[in-house]
């Protein structure tokens, strides 16, 4: 097996062009800024950030459903920022995505055995037509996501939530997808439900070893896949690491509000936790802040924070923070800081 990642994405930016009308000016909207980050085979990354923090349009940018201003994205060594048309159409079954919502994405009017053919059928995997031979490739795919031959002749309206998000992973696996992208794909979903659509994954996981890009706003259940965590605000990473430094020991204020806000079912841990709520909202990326994009809700910021954008600089126990308290304050990461140390000034 390479060591190489099976997807490398580096310094992307993607921008919107917004008004440009009579009354509304142009404006320039970055909603990723720069953002690196990898995924090895085999390896769960999650993408993790408050709502508007640009979590779904690095993955449509990933997925080439939109154009990046700046940057590149390679899947197992093709630069798909440099495809097109035929090039571009050979790869895309490396590469697959679930969205939050499975009843906008299945086609109402259609049967779930067609829905779930359609890839194999589209990318000329249905062997020479034979119509036996594709039901049973989607019987397999069904059953490979806990559902039936039952199942096939029926309508999207006829399932729930979790049964929808089943047949949209069957007909996300299809093709064997070497990445796939969820994108909240558990978030519109009740607890239990949940847990058996992650289980599933898993299990999917293991023995296909496709890689996952999982994209949440909630850190909770991201605790129950990731091997690594990268943690999105205002369109930039602001940390990364294994997921067990983050849970553990992370090294971000931000990082540290979004875990306070994480139930804890051990009740003398969660007395334990400093709650550190998060204060105001994410500013607007039309008129991002000057220096640390977080600085006016941290409760740490310092006057450096005002004026200057923090490096990514490493962290003990691996990944990296961005964060003008990795070298000019007292640290977060492995040596929290107190609850009485003085906020610098
Ligand atoms: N098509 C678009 N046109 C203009 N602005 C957009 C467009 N899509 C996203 N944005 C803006 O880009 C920023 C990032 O949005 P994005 O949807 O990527 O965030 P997100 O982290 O996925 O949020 P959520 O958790 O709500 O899904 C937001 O400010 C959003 O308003
Ligand atoms: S750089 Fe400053 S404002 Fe930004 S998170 Fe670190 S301490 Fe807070
Ligand atoms: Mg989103």
């Amino acid at each position: 097996m390479s060591d190489r990642p099976l997807l490398e994405v580096r310094d992307l930016t993607v921008q919107f062009q917004l008004g440009g009308g009579l009354f509304a000016p142009k404006r320039t909207l970055t909603a990723v800024n720069g953002v690196s980050f990898e995924v090895m085979r085999g390896e769960t990354l999650a993408i993790v950030g408050e709502s508007g923090s640009g979590k779904s349009t690095i993955a449509r940018a990933v997925m080439r459903l939109l154009e990046p201003a700046a940057g590149t994205v390679h899947l197992d060594g093709d630069n798909l920022t440099a495809l097109s048309g035929a090039a571009l159409r050979a790869v895309r079954p490396k590469l697959q995505m679930v969205f939050q919502d499975p009843y906008s994405s299945l086609d109402p009017s259609k049967l779930i055995a067609d829905i779930v053919a359609e890839p194999l059928v589209v990318h000329g995997r249905a062997r020479g037509g034979d119509a036996a031979a594709l039901d049973r490739t989607v019987q397999t795919l069904l059953e490979q996501v806990g559902l039936g031959a039952v199942h096939m002749n029926r309508y999207p309206y006829e399932f729930s939530g979790g049964q929808r998000q089943r047949i949209a992973i069957a007909r996300a696996i299809a093709l064997e997808p070497k990445l796939m992208v969820l994108d909240e794909a558990v978030s519109a979903l009740d607890v239990s439900t949940q847990n058996q659509i992650l289980n599933l994954l898993e299990d999917l996981r293991t023995r296909t070893g496709m890689a996952y890009l999982f994209i949440s706003h909630d850190l909770g259940v991201v605790q129950h896949v990731a091997d690594r965590v990268a943690i999105t605000y205002l369109g930039r990473i602001v940390e990364t690491g294994p997921a067990a430094r983050i849970f553990g020991s992370c090294a971000h204020p931000y990082t540290q509000a979004l875990l306070s806000a994480v139930p804890e079912p051990n009740p003398r841990r969660q007395r334990a936790r400093r709650h550190q709520p998060l204060a105001g909202e994410i500013p607007s990326p039309l008129a991002p802040p000057s220096g640390c994009p977080f600085h006016a809700r941290c409760p740490h910021a310092m006057d450096v924070c005002r004026r200057e954008m923090p490096a990514h600089t490493a962290v003990d126990g691996g990944g990296s923070v961005a964060c003008h308290l990795q070298t000019e304050g007292p640290r977060l990461a492995g040596k929290p800081l107190a609850a009485d140390t003085p906020t610098p000034p």
